[in-house]
């Protein structure tokens, strides 16, 4: 059996859940759902993204505690996920003891390779806030084109990259006066020690053929140390033996991925060490999106490499979400939040199979155009899915008592093969949600669904109904809406790990428990419960109102 560690990106403590977010969570959810209904052990893992200065910003700025906002931020987040139904094992957070003995020991660890240095460096002061301002603090004219009011790490304009000390008339945008240079010691991990190492797993097939063509790219430049801490104040952990210098937040959020999974297995009794030794044979799967792949490549396995811990068995890197053909905009109310769409859309399923019918392996970016959304969703799941049992659930109910034929009573004329054809493509859907092509996938499915409601629209039940003798119980009509039914919910049960909610409300319409593993699919089921519509159309004003609620948010 397959044992199989999967996390998604941490989330910023700093702000709420979206939708481009939700590209990625769901997307790993539906992955993970698929393994747990083929009996993989996977577990899904995720927390909070805690450190930093804007935590710590936003924090004053509330007048809280950088601690309690966290609290706070970790309340929303939760209910927003457990909402979208993404089934984290464990959601914990970066601001953790966990995380905490974890990030000091491979500190130390590193330490003892030798892969740590110290050095003097001169960055940016704010005298007026007392502290040293992160290159996204620092405002002013790009050197390259001269826009005006670029960030200190590079230009919006142009797409030019520098050091904020490249800046034309630098100003610090949180006190709005000119700042000072100031000499501190950093401490860096010796990155560009680590090429050999870094080049060969790169290229080991770890990561998308994209990715490890951006990789090559990055090499050529050569790869420079990394700085791993930031000055007093910072919200984060203090490194040891270097009081008033933190670990910069990129050194403990993934470190996060392993506190988090530290957390769940000392409270399920679970083995730590079995995931994450030098020598474990589990395989370990970050979802992460395309903007970060440069921490998850080079800096997360260099850091497991010189600690010694096992390191990554794939890497799957997503595209961004547009949403209308644009990046999301608070101005336009694109910049969608999750809580928004639970309020005003509320079915989640509808999303999910969206972003479904949309994501491949792929590094693409991906749309949600928001007509296309409703249209889709409309016409897939409510007008040709959902539409099986609503055109033949009612015969079996008027003629039959809800009861249905045994599978092996229904003939070749009444459309057995339909069903053996379904059951058959297991191994070819197995494939699809395996090598995460979920496009291609829903549109497979979709086409035994078309099937489906092209042989109803043959054998038009209605019309058998009018001149059959209802008393014979193995009538063709009896047969037709039987195997409709069956292929339904053979059907569900493949779409479960895409839409749940819907996939429950099906096995309950059936008298079943949730479906939880694709084996489901050889029983032969025999009764229904008496049809109540599964599934409401997507209305265009639910949409619209979701749109107006992010006006200018
Ligand atoms: O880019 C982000 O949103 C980060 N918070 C992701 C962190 S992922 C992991 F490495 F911690
Ligand atoms: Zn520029």
């Amino acid at each position: 059996m397959r044992k199989i560690l999967v996390t998604s990106a941490l989330p910023y403590a700093n702000g709420s859940i979206h939708l481009g977010h939700l590209v990625e969570y769901i997307q790993t959810d539906i992955w993970v759902r698929y393994h747990r209904m083929i009996n993989s052990e996977v577990y899904y893992i995720c927390a909070d993204d805690t450190h930093g200065t804007p935590v710590m910003l936003r924090a004053e700025k509330e007048n809280i505690s950088p601690e309690q906002l966290v609290e706070n931020v970790h309340k929303e987040h939760s209910k927003d996920f457990l909402d979208f139904n993404v089934s984290f094992d464990c959601f914990y957070s970066t601001h953790s003891d966990e995380n905490k003995k974890l990030s000091e020991s491979i500190y130390k660890s590193l330490v003892k390779s030798n892969k740590i240095s110290k050095k003097e460096i001169e960055q940016f002061y704010d005298s007026q806030k007392k502290m040293f301002l992160p290159d996204r603090f620092i405002i002013g004219d790009c050197p390259k084109c001269r826009a005006k009011d670029q960030y200190g790490d590079g230009c919006e304009k142009c797409g030019a990259i520098y050091n904020p000390t490249d800046l034309i008339n630098p100003i610090s945008a949180l006190s709005k006066t000119k700042p000072e240079r100031k000499k501190t010691d950093h401490y860096f991990f010796k990155l560009s020690e680590c090429s050999d190492f870094l080049e060969k797993w790169t290229t080991s097939g770890v990561l998308q053929v994209e990715a490890s063509n951006k990789l090559k790219e990055w090499f050529k430049s050569g790869l420079e140390d990394w700085d791993i801490s930031r000055d007093a104040p910072y919200f984060g952990f203090e490194i040891p033996d270097a009081p008033g210098k933190f670990f910069y937040v990129w050194l403990d959020a993934p470190i996060g991925y392993m506190a988090s999974f530290k957390k769940f297995t000392d409270n399920n009794s679970l083995s730590f060490e079995e995931f994450w030794d030098k020598k474990s044979e589990a395989e370990l799967i970050h979802f992460i999106g395309k903007d970060i792949l440069y921490f998850h490549a080079l800096f997360w396995p260099a850091t497991l490499e010189y600690s010694n811990y096992r390191k990554p068995t794939k890497i799957f890197a997503h595209g961004f979400l547009t949403v209308n053909g644009e990046k999301m905009s608070k101005s336009r109310g694109t910049f969608i939040t999750a809580r928004s769409y639970l309020d005003e859309v509320k079915n989640t399923d509808y999303l999910r199979y969206y972003y479904a019918s949309k994501l491949s392996e792929s590094m693409e970016d991906i749309d949600l155009n928001l007509d296309d959304f409703v249209s889709k969703v409309n016409s897939d799941l409510v007008g040709k899915f959902i539409n099986i049992p609503s055109r033949t659930s009612g015969f079996l109910s008027k003629y039959f008592e809800n009861k249905l034929t045994n599978k092996s009573d229904i003939s070749k004329d009444n459309g057995i093969e339909i069903l053996d054809k379904i059951l058959q493509s297991e191994s070819s859907i197995i494939e699809l949600y395996e090598k995460r092509q979920f496009s291609k996938l829903t549109r497979f499915l979709m086409s035994h669904v078309e099937e489906l409601n092209e042989f109803i629209n043959n054998k038009a039940p209605w019309v058998i109904a009018k001149e059959e003798n209802q008393s014979l119980i193995n009538s063709d009509l009896h047969q037709v809406c039987s195997l409709c039914i069956k292929s339904f919910r053979v059907l569900s049960i493949y779409l479960t790990p895409i839409v749940p909610e819907l996939s429950t409300n099906i096995s309950s319409f059936f008298g079943e428990e949730v479906y939880a593993s694709f084996s489901r699919a050889q029983d032969d089921i025999l009764i229904i419960k008496s049809y109540e519509h599964l599934l409401k159309r997507l209305e265009k004003d639910d949409v619209d109102s979701m749109v107006s609620a992010n006006l200018n948010n």
